[in-house]
């Protein structure tokens, strides 16, 4: 058996996600096709694309795709930027800065790995829960607060949050800052949604930027609706931790897939029109689901996202939602991921807002809730 425990969603996305005829909640945005990247490649880095040697690549990222990245940062330079899948960095993150005993406060839902590494690590986790209040997401600091022990070394969040949907404001982000520096917590914030905000006044600065022991995590899967380049990246104002980061990476890929890069780095040079495009589809999506929680108000809640290509409704149906989301995936080929799978109570379950067939998944489902409601 592993070390540790197995990753439910990724394991429901194992059984399904390749077999199945409809996903209604995938968390990656429509995937471009490598035509339409090259489509958007400025010339230099498709210059990079044909002259390219499938070599082993530079452990840290290739320099133009970390000076790319590091455009993003005020306070992270390219040498504080280490590139890689972003599973791989959640997983390199959480053995740099954990060992046996630490105490980890992680938000709650949340993607498995953000508190399973800590946990097969040893140490003791608690969790910040991001509770529903009227129909709406919310974080109680003082939960937080009562959350962190002498013990605790580090924090975890993730804004725009999967699975609801939610991102603080300004305000509460800068109190969760400030809490973490009268303990001189680290703070880890996945920021794999960032730059998906539906209200552009809303976006938060990276977390990098607002905290000296801040790392962000970001990458490529879900804002940039390139998943299969598996490019992900850290960032940091602390010069001692990418050293460490790289220490461990030589333990899982050493570097990058070179294609990968190059791909990458185009894709950050056409950041303004692959996300215009990827909100617009989200945007869509969500005036498709609104429409259908009105017309199912018996059945369904919606519970209005602000930002990312995920939304977390609730099912007011009378057989639990987990039979619902069995059912539907067994007898009409949808995919529906249940909030049980993030062990998060309440009959939630997990909308994807950001592929194009949304609209068909949907109706499929409808179909199916209308016979199972
Ligand atoms: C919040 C969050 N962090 C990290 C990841 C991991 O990204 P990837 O699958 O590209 O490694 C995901 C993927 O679903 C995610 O939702």
């Amino acid at each position: 058996m592993p070390t540790i425990a197995p990753f439910q969603l990724e394991r429901y996305f194992a059984k399904y996600e390749f077999k199945v005829k409809y996903l209604l909640s995938p968390s990656d945005c429509e995937s471009l096709t490598l035509n339409e990247l090259l489509q958007l490649a400025d010339p230099d880095s498709l210059r990079l694309w044909h002259s390219l040697n499938l070599c082993y690549t530079e452990s840290p990222g290739h320099p133009a795709l970390r000076e790319e990245i590091a455009r993003m940062y005020e306070h992270a330079p390219p040498a504080q930027i280490v590139v890689a899948a972003p599973e791989e960095l959640i997983f390199i993150a959480m053995h740099t800065l954990l060992r046996s005993g630490d105490h980890v406060v992680c938000i709650s839902p949340a993607y498995q790995s953000l508190y399973e590494v800590a946990r097969a690590i040893g140490c003791d986790v608690a969790v910040w829960p991001v509770e529903e209040v009227e129909g709406q997401w919310r974080l109680d600091l003082n939960r937080l607060e009562s959350a962190i022990t002498d013990r605790t070394r580090l924090l975890v969040v993730n804004f725009p949050h999967n699975p609801t949907g939610y991102l603080p404001t300004r305000r509460d982000i800068d109190s969760v800052i400030e809490l973490a520096r009268r303990r001189n917590l680290f703070l880890f914030c996945d920021e794999m949604y960032r730059l998906l905000e539906y209200d552009e006044a809303g976006r938060l600065p990276p977390m990098c930027d607002l905290y000296e022991r801040g790392i962000s995590l970001s990458g490529l899967s879900k804002t940039f609706a390139l998943p299969g380049l598996r490019l992900g990246w850290l960032a940091t104002q602390d010069s001692t931790l990418p050293e460490q980061w790289l220490t461990f990476k030589d333990y899982t890929t050493i570097c990058n897939s070179a294609p990968s890069e190059i791909l990458g780095l185009m894709a950050l040079r056409a950041a303004d029109s692959i996300i215009a495009r990827n909100l617009q589809i989200i945007r869509s999506n969500i005036r498709i689901a609104e429409q259908f929680c009105g017309e199912h108000a018996s059945l369904v809640r919606w519970f209005p996202p602000r930002a990312g290509s995920i939304a977390f409704p609730k099912w007011l149906g009378r057989a639990p939602i987990e039979q619902v989301c069995q059912s539907a995936v067994d007898e009409r080929e949808v995919m529906v991921v249940p909030g049980s799978i993030f062990d998060f109570p309440g009959q939630h379950f997990r909308v994807g807002l950001g592929r194009k067939n949304f609209a068909e998944a949907l109706e499929q489902f409808g179909a199916h809730v209308q016979l199972r409601g």
